[in-house]
Protein backbone atom coordinates (compact mmCIF):
# COMPACT_ATOMS: atom_id res chain seq x y z
CA UNK A 1 0.00 0.00 0.00
CA UNK A 2 3.02 2.04 0.40
CA UNK A 3 4.82 1.60 -2.60
CA UNK A 4 1.50 2.13 -4.19
CA UNK A 5 0.99 5.50 -2.16
CA UNK A 6 4.34 6.70 -3.47
CA UNK A 7 3.55 5.80 -7.10
CA UNK A 8 0.25 8.10 -6.94
CA UNK A 9 2.55 10.77 -5.15
CA UNK A 10 4.43 11.21 -8.00
CA UNK A 11 2.35 10.54 -10.42
CA UNK A 12 0.06 13.32 -9.65
CA UNK A 13 3.22 15.79 -8.59
CA UNK A 14 3.82 15.55 -11.86
CA UNK A 15 0.61 17.27 -12.93
CA UNK A 16 0.70 19.49 -10.00
CA UNK A 17 2.41 23.25 -10.73
CA UNK A 18 3.16 23.78 -6.93
CA UNK A 19 5.76 21.12 -6.96
CA UNK A 20 8.88 20.38 -9.03
CA UNK A 21 9.63 16.59 -10.26
CA UNK A 22 13.65 16.15 -9.84
CA UNK A 23 14.53 13.13 -12.10
CA UNK A 24 18.63 11.84 -11.43
CA UNK A 25 21.03 13.16 -8.94
CA UNK A 26 22.08 16.54 -10.72
CA UNK A 27 18.47 17.68 -10.13
CA UNK A 28 18.32 17.20 -6.30
CA UNK A 29 22.18 18.10 -6.10
CA UNK A 30 21.25 21.54 -7.61
CA UNK A 31 17.84 21.97 -6.10
CA UNK A 32 19.31 21.28 -2.39
CA UNK A 33 22.42 23.93 -3.08
CA UNK A 34 20.75 26.37 -4.17
CA UNK A 35 17.81 26.02 -0.97
CA UNK A 36 15.27 24.28 -2.48
CA UNK A 37 12.32 22.79 -0.02
CA UNK A 38 13.01 19.14 -1.09
CA UNK A 39 10.11 16.95 0.49
CA UNK A 40 11.07 13.32 -0.64
CA UNK A 41 13.98 11.51 -1.99
CA UNK A 42 13.67 8.18 -3.10
CA UNK A 43 16.37 5.77 -4.09
CA UNK A 44 16.82 2.47 -5.61
CA UNK A 45 20.39 2.10 -4.26
CA UNK A 46 20.93 4.23 -1.15
CA UNK A 47 24.59 2.71 -0.93
CA UNK A 48 25.28 3.72 -4.76
CA UNK A 49 23.52 7.38 -3.96
CA UNK A 50 25.55 8.12 -1.05
CA UNK A 51 29.08 7.44 -3.10
CA UNK A 52 27.57 9.78 -5.53
CA UNK A 53 26.94 12.28 -3.12
CA UNK A 54 30.12 11.77 -1.98
CA UNK A 55 32.13 11.68 -5.35
CA UNK A 56 29.47 14.82 -6.79
CA UNK A 57 28.06 17.10 -4.13
CA UNK A 58 30.18 16.78 -0.64
CA UNK A 59 28.43 20.25 0.03
CA UNK A 60 24.53 18.47 0.28
CA UNK A 61 25.66 15.00 1.00
CA UNK A 62 24.57 14.94 4.60
CA UNK A 63 21.28 16.27 3.67
CA UNK A 64 20.65 13.70 0.98
CA UNK A 65 21.69 11.15 3.25
CA UNK A 66 19.03 12.46 6.17
CA UNK A 67 16.48 12.15 3.50
CA UNK A 68 16.83 9.55 1.39
CA UNK A 69 14.71 6.34 1.20
CA UNK A 70 14.49 3.36 0.05
CA UNK A 71 12.29 1.42 -2.27
CA UNK A 72 13.07 -2.05 -4.58
CA UNK A 73 14.23 -1.45 -7.97
CA UNK A 74 10.25 -2.51 -9.44
CA UNK A 75 8.68 0.56 -7.47
CA UNK A 76 11.13 2.74 -8.70
CA UNK A 77 10.77 2.20 -12.53
CA UNK A 78 7.38 3.17 -12.00
CA UNK A 79 7.88 6.74 -10.49
CA UNK A 80 8.69 7.99 -13.70
CA UNK A 81 8.21 7.64 -17.41
CA UNK A 82 12.24 7.22 -18.00
CA UNK A 83 13.55 6.43 -14.56
CA UNK A 84 16.82 8.49 -14.30
CA UNK A 85 19.68 6.29 -14.15
CA UNK A 86 21.43 7.48 -11.32
CA UNK A 87 18.83 5.86 -9.62
CA UNK A 88 17.34 8.51 -7.43
CA UNK A 89 14.13 10.75 -7.96
CA UNK A 90 12.76 13.25 -5.53
CA UNK A 91 9.73 16.32 -5.03
CA UNK A 92 10.38 19.75 -4.12
CA UNK A 93 8.50 22.89 -3.50
CA UNK A 94 8.56 25.36 -6.26
CA UNK A 95 9.85 28.66 -5.21
CA UNK A 96 6.98 31.65 -5.35
CA UNK A 97 8.16 33.48 -8.38
CA UNK A 98 6.12 35.93 -10.67
CA UNK A 99 6.76 37.51 -13.75
CA UNK A 100 5.88 41.40 -12.64
CA UNK A 101 8.36 40.48 -9.95
CA UNK A 102 10.98 39.52 -12.50
CA UNK A 103 10.67 42.16 -14.61
CA UNK A 104 11.03 45.36 -11.42
CA UNK A 105 13.75 43.50 -10.02
CA UNK A 106 16.71 45.98 -10.15
CA UNK A 107 19.68 44.22 -10.64
CA UNK A 108 21.95 45.14 -13.98
CA UNK A 109 21.49 41.45 -15.67
CA UNK A 110 19.88 40.75 -18.65
CA UNK A 111 16.58 38.95 -18.32
CA UNK A 112 15.32 35.90 -20.78
CA UNK A 113 12.43 35.95 -22.81
CA UNK A 114 11.40 32.65 -24.54
CA UNK A 115 8.57 32.92 -26.77
CA UNK A 116 6.22 29.81 -27.39
CA UNK A 117 9.45 27.19 -26.95
CA UNK A 118 8.44 23.68 -27.95
CA UNK A 119 11.17 21.39 -26.39
CA UNK A 120 11.43 20.93 -22.82
CA UNK A 121 14.91 19.86 -22.94
CA UNK A 122 15.86 22.88 -24.85
CA UNK A 123 14.11 25.43 -22.60
CA UNK A 124 15.73 23.84 -19.59
CA UNK A 125 19.44 24.08 -21.55
CA UNK A 126 18.60 27.87 -21.21
CA UNK A 127 17.68 28.31 -18.06
CA UNK A 128 20.98 25.84 -17.03
CA UNK A 129 22.92 28.92 -19.18
CA UNK A 130 21.15 31.43 -17.65
CA UNK A 131 21.92 30.31 -14.31
CA UNK A 132 25.79 29.44 -15.16
CA UNK A 133 25.78 33.47 -16.61
CA UNK A 134 24.06 34.83 -13.57
CA UNK A 135 21.37 36.31 -15.66
CA UNK A 136 18.35 37.73 -13.51
CA UNK A 137 15.69 34.98 -14.52
CA UNK A 138 13.77 32.92 -17.61
CA UNK A 139 10.19 33.86 -18.42
CA UNK A 140 8.57 31.90 -21.06
CA UNK A 141 5.55 32.19 -22.84
CA UNK A 142 2.90 28.82 -24.53
CA UNK A 143 1.68 26.77 -23.32
CA UNK A 144 4.75 24.43 -22.01
CA UNK A 145 5.42 24.69 -18.24
CA UNK A 146 9.05 25.73 -17.68
CA UNK A 147 9.34 23.59 -14.50
CA UNK A 148 8.18 20.09 -15.67
CA UNK A 149 9.99 17.31 -15.16
CA UNK A 150 11.59 17.37 -18.71
CA UNK A 151 12.73 20.54 -18.38
CA UNK A 152 13.98 20.42 -14.88
CA UNK A 153 15.76 17.17 -16.40
CA UNK A 154 17.38 19.53 -18.69
CA UNK A 155 18.68 21.82 -16.71
CA UNK A 156 19.98 19.56 -14.30
CA UNK A 157 17.96 21.52 -11.75
CA UNK A 158 19.17 24.95 -12.23
CA UNK A 159 16.12 26.42 -12.01
CA UNK A 160 16.17 27.14 -8.47
CA UNK A 161 19.61 29.46 -8.81
CA UNK A 162 17.52 31.96 -10.78
CA UNK A 163 13.93 33.08 -11.16
CA UNK A 164 12.24 31.17 -13.56
CA UNK A 165 8.45 31.94 -14.56
CA UNK A 166 5.75 31.78 -17.21
CA UNK A 167 4.59 35.18 -18.49
CA UNK A 168 0.26 34.43 -19.29
CA UNK A 169 1.02 36.94 -22.55
CA UNK A 170 2.86 40.22 -23.99
CA UNK A 171 0.72 42.07 -22.46
CA UNK A 172 1.61 41.23 -19.15
CA UNK A 173 4.72 43.26 -19.78
CA UNK A 174 3.53 46.53 -20.44
CA UNK A 175 1.31 46.40 -17.93
CA UNK A 176 4.11 45.17 -15.00
CA UNK A 177 5.63 48.73 -16.48
CA UNK A 178 8.03 45.83 -18.38
CA UNK A 179 9.42 47.55 -21.15
CA UNK A 180 10.62 51.07 -22.32
CA UNK A 181 12.53 52.47 -25.14
CA UNK A 182 16.38 52.36 -25.08
CA UNK A 183 15.81 55.79 -25.20
CA UNK A 184 13.54 55.74 -22.33
CA UNK A 185 15.52 53.92 -20.52
CA UNK A 186 18.44 56.83 -20.71
CA UNK A 187 16.13 59.30 -19.50
CA UNK A 188 14.95 57.45 -16.72
CA UNK A 189 18.17 57.06 -15.29
CA UNK A 190 18.15 58.25 -11.65
CA UNK A 191 17.05 56.64 -8.38
CA UNK A 192 13.35 57.98 -7.99
CA UNK A 193 12.45 58.05 -11.70
CA UNK A 194 9.24 55.86 -12.71
CA UNK A 195 11.06 54.15 -15.71
CA UNK A 196 13.76 53.56 -13.73
CA UNK A 197 13.00 49.19 -13.18
CA UNK A 198 11.72 49.27 -16.69
CA UNK A 199 14.08 47.27 -19.37
CA UNK A 200 14.79 47.87 -22.62
CA UNK A 201 13.60 44.60 -24.76
CA UNK A 202 15.80 43.02 -27.46
CA UNK A 203 14.19 40.86 -29.94
CA UNK A 204 17.21 38.17 -31.17
CA UNK A 205 16.77 37.59 -34.92
CA UNK A 206 19.16 36.35 -37.04
CA UNK A 207 18.10 39.37 -39.81
CA UNK A 208 18.46 41.87 -37.22
CA UNK A 209 21.58 44.14 -36.68
CA UNK A 210 24.85 42.67 -35.15
CA UNK A 211 24.74 42.48 -31.58
CA UNK A 212 27.53 44.24 -30.19
CA UNK A 213 28.28 42.48 -26.66
CA UNK A 214 29.68 45.99 -25.29
CA UNK A 215 26.48 47.45 -25.67
CA UNK A 216 23.69 45.42 -24.53
CA UNK A 217 21.61 47.83 -21.73
CA UNK A 218 22.55 46.46 -18.64
CA UNK A 219 18.87 45.23 -18.02
CA UNK A 220 17.94 43.99 -21.51
CA UNK A 221 14.90 41.92 -21.73
CA UNK A 222 16.18 39.24 -24.56
CA UNK A 223 13.51 37.91 -26.46
CA UNK A 224 14.30 34.54 -27.93
CA UNK A 225 11.86 32.97 -30.75
CA UNK A 226 9.76 29.51 -30.93
CA UNK A 227 12.48 26.69 -32.61
CA UNK A 228 10.62 26.77 -36.15
CA UNK A 229 9.61 29.87 -36.44
CA UNK A 230 11.20 32.38 -34.43
CA UNK A 231 9.74 35.28 -33.04
CA UNK A 232 6.14 36.26 -33.63
CA UNK A 233 5.17 39.61 -35.62
CA UNK A 234 3.78 40.81 -32.11
CA UNK A 235 6.91 40.56 -29.67
CA UNK A 236 9.10 41.86 -33.25
CA UNK A 237 6.88 45.29 -33.04
CA UNK A 238 7.07 45.15 -29.12
CA UNK A 239 10.63 45.05 -28.87
CA UNK A 240 13.02 48.29 -29.01
CA UNK A 241 15.66 47.00 -31.30
CA UNK A 242 16.42 43.55 -33.33
CA UNK A 243 19.48 42.30 -32.76
CA UNK A 244 21.49 39.20 -34.51
CA UNK A 245 24.79 37.01 -33.66
CA UNK A 246 26.74 37.02 -36.36
CA UNK A 247 26.52 33.81 -38.44
CA UNK A 248 29.34 32.33 -41.37
CA UNK A 249 26.64 32.51 -44.70
CA UNK A 250 24.94 29.99 -45.45
CA UNK A 251 23.56 28.72 -41.82
CA UNK A 252 20.22 30.12 -41.26
CA UNK A 253 20.49 29.84 -37.63
CA UNK A 254 21.49 28.72 -33.91
CA UNK A 255 19.84 26.22 -31.69
CA UNK A 256 17.42 28.01 -29.50
CA UNK A 257 19.12 27.45 -26.47
CA UNK A 258 22.83 27.71 -28.38
CA UNK A 259 21.86 31.52 -28.70
CA UNK A 260 20.42 32.19 -25.45
CA UNK A 261 24.07 31.22 -24.45
CA UNK A 262 26.04 32.84 -27.21
CA UNK A 263 23.84 36.15 -26.09
CA UNK A 264 24.71 35.97 -22.21
CA UNK A 265 27.95 35.22 -22.16
CA UNK A 266 29.28 37.45 -24.74
CA UNK A 267 27.03 39.86 -21.87
CA UNK A 268 29.45 38.39 -19.20
CA UNK A 269 32.57 37.96 -20.95
CA UNK A 270 32.54 41.51 -22.68
CA UNK A 271 32.36 42.77 -18.72
CA UNK A 272 34.16 40.65 -17.15
CA UNK A 273 32.60 38.80 -14.51
C1 LIG B 1 16.15 27.89 -34.10
S1 LIG B 1 15.99 29.60 -34.04
C2 LIG B 1 14.54 29.93 -35.03
C3 LIG B 1 14.83 29.97 -36.46
C4 LIG B 1 13.75 30.64 -37.26
N1 LIG B 1 13.58 29.97 -38.50
C5 LIG B 1 14.12 32.11 -37.47
O1 LIG B 1 14.41 32.48 -38.60
O2 LIG B 1 14.12 32.90 -36.52
C6 LIG B 1 15.31 29.94 -32.45
C7 LIG B 1 15.64 31.30 -31.94
O3 LIG B 1 17.03 31.38 -31.66
C8 LIG B 1 17.46 32.73 -31.86
N2 LIG B 1 18.54 32.73 -32.85
C9 LIG B 1 19.06 31.66 -33.50
N3 LIG B 1 20.08 32.03 -34.28
C10 LIG B 1 20.21 33.37 -34.13
C11 LIG B 1 21.09 34.36 -34.66
N4 LIG B 1 22.07 34.07 -35.51
N5 LIG B 1 20.94 35.65 -34.27
C12 LIG B 1 19.99 35.98 -33.39
N6 LIG B 1 19.13 35.10 -32.85
C13 LIG B 1 19.23 33.82 -33.21
C14 LIG B 1 16.28 33.54 -32.32
O4 LIG B 1 15.70 34.19 -31.23
C15 LIG B 1 15.37 32.46 -32.87
O5 LIG B 1 14.03 32.88 -32.85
Amino acid sequence: VQEGSLIARFGRARRDRSLAVLEGFHPLKHALRFGANVLLVVSRDTDELERLAAQLAPDVAARIAELAQAVTPSVFEQLAPLPPTTGVIALAERPAVDAATMLAAPREAPLVLLEDPRDLGNMGACVRVAAAADAAGVLSTGSHDPWAPDALRGAAGLHFALPVARLGALEELAAAGGTTGLDGLASAAGEHAPLAHARPLLALDPDGEPLLARELPPRALLAFGTERYGLSDELLARADARVSIPMRAGVSSLNLATSVAAVLFAWRLAAAR
